[in-house]
């Protein structure tokens, strides 16, 4: 912590627009303080050509704007988090890359707004955008441009050829969206033995639904997802020299032509690894299993049927299974249409009596998707026992108030909501979660059996 000497100003000055007073001495300054505290939290976003929509990097824009940063940190609108504290999950895990700002950090982005936002001496600080991306040791494209025509949803597989044997597996995969308006999610598999990619002409082919025969499910891409890292002493489990398949769901503009070629960024590993890290997508059940009491679980009703009806703005489906192994969690990641409303992702003894909870996403937002690492070392990962419940609770609002919603139904030529089912389409949904797990590589292939 800095000197507790920066309580004393809190509350002493109004909030004030910017200023070229010379600080005194322990004061908070935009070169000394802010530029960085902006350039770790917010100009990921608030770049030129970022998300946020106006710039931070620069003293005249944050500090014109001082007043407003403030309340939109305090408030909990800034940086944006999925994953905060709430009712249901009081004690959230640890996230890496958790965007939030510390109590310190708050303080003395209040400090300078209510001391007249002063730039301090020297030169000019820019806020540079964060840390870099992974290194990357190559780079997969489909052989060629994809035209994505205006017409209902359409999944094409790409086959890619990594360039190097692969010995050790993967420490990073990024897929990155050559068009993002039109890929909706992304998919990157193993094809062992190349048998699903011997099928393609031209290197790709149509693929709806498509999980090649045995192949392993290596990196995920949807909107707000940054690249797929293996945890400190694992791998991204891939064998030798098996092809990859990129399978990507494309969700075409109405009146325009678009063009994509998605790119898919490798980061080797170069020493053998321990331990494997699997990526798994549990859930999308839409029938109890009979007997065991997992699979699709009834409504309030009493009735089991995904069913999400037309108008219903808080409509939870929920899905249960039964966990095959012991293993440690290492990231999160929850995943629905444009009608999810909220996510929650819960661990549960076999007997009931204890229930976690691993996840919760209060206010899903499609555009906004990512997986959240664990941050805690490999033997300190929340593990399962076997026989452990993954309960999975997805809430939805099927209506017109729900604006990501009635966009796309306007998209569509509909001017009401629809009943929707589990299903790939845009209007259909889903309840899925995208877990990430740590296992020695003898039992890769039971851990993903499931
Ligand atoms: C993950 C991307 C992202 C990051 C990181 C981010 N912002 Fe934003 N910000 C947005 C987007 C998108 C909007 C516009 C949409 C909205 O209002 O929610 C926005 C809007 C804003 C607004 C105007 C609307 C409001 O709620 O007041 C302010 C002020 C703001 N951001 C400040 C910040 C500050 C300060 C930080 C860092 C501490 C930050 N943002 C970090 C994405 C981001």
């Amino acid at each position: 912590m800095r000197p507790l000497a920066l309580l004393s100003l809190v509350g002493c000055a109004d909030l004030g627009g910017p200023s070229d007073a010379v600080p005194s001495a322990g004061a908070v300054t935009w070169n000394r303080d802010v530029a960085a505290i902006l350039e770790r939290r917010c100009v990921g976003c608030h770049s030129e050509s970022g998300l946020g929509g106006f710039p931070l990097d620069d003293y005249a824009t944050a500090a014109a704007l001082a007043p407003q940063l403030v309340d939109a940190v305090e408030s909990g609108r800034m940086p944006p988090f999925g994953a905060p504290a709430t009712d249901a999950c009081p004690n959230p895990l640890p996230w890496v890359d958790d965007p939030r700002l510390s109590v310190e950090e708050m303080l003395l982005l209040r400090v300078w707004a209510e001391t007249g936002a002063p730039r301090g001496s020297g030169a000019l600080r820019h806020a540079a955008p964060a840390a870099a991306p992974p290194r990357v040791d190559d780079v997969l494209r489909p052989q060629g441009v994809e035209v994505v025509e205006p017409g209902p949803d359409q999944h094409r597989c790409f086959v890619l050829q990594p360039r190097l044997p692969i010995l050790y597996g993967l420490e990073a995969i990024s897929i990155e969206p050559g068009d993002a308006d039109v890929v909706h999610h992304a998919l990157l598999f193993s094809d062992p033995g190349g048998v699903v990619s011997a099928q393609a002409v031209g290197g790709s082919f149509d693929c709806f639904g498509l999980k090649p025969e045995g192949g392993r499910l290596l990196a995920s891409y949807a909107p707000g997802m940054g690249a797929t890292i293996a945890p400190a002493g694992t791998a991204l489990a891939m064998r030798d020299s098996d092809p990859l398949i990129l399978q990507i769901h494309y969700h075409p503009r109405p009146d325009e032509l678009r063009y994509d070629r998605t790119r898919v960024n490798l980061t080797y590993r170069w020493e053998e690894a321990e331990y494997a890290a699997l990526q798994l997508l549990i859930g999308n059940l839409d029938t109890p299993e009979a007997g065991s009491g997992n699979g699709l679980l009834a409504d309030a009703d009493g009735v089991s049927e995904f069913l999400i009806p037309a108008g219903a703005t808080d409509h939870v489906e929920q899905m249960m299974v039964t966990l095959p192994v012991a293993v440690p969690f290492y990231s999160l990641g929850a995943h629905m249409h444009l009608a999810g409303r909220s996510m929650q992702l819960l661990l549960s003894s076999a007997d009931g009596q204890r229930s976690d909870c691993l996840l919760d996403v209060p206010d899903w937002d499609f555009s906004a998707q990512r997986a959240y690492e664990i941050d805690k070392p490999l033997g300190l990962l929340p593990t399962s026992t076997v026989g452990d419940r993954l309960v999975l609770r997805c809430a939805y609002d099927n209506s017109l108030g729900n604006a990501a919603l009635a966009e796309e139904l306007a998209a569509q030529g509909l001017d009401a909501p629809v009943d929707m089912v589990l299903g790939e389409a845009s209007l259909d949904e889903m309840c899925l979660a995208v877990v990430g797990l740590v296992v020695p590589w003898s039992q890769v292939e039971t851990a993903e059996a499931f």
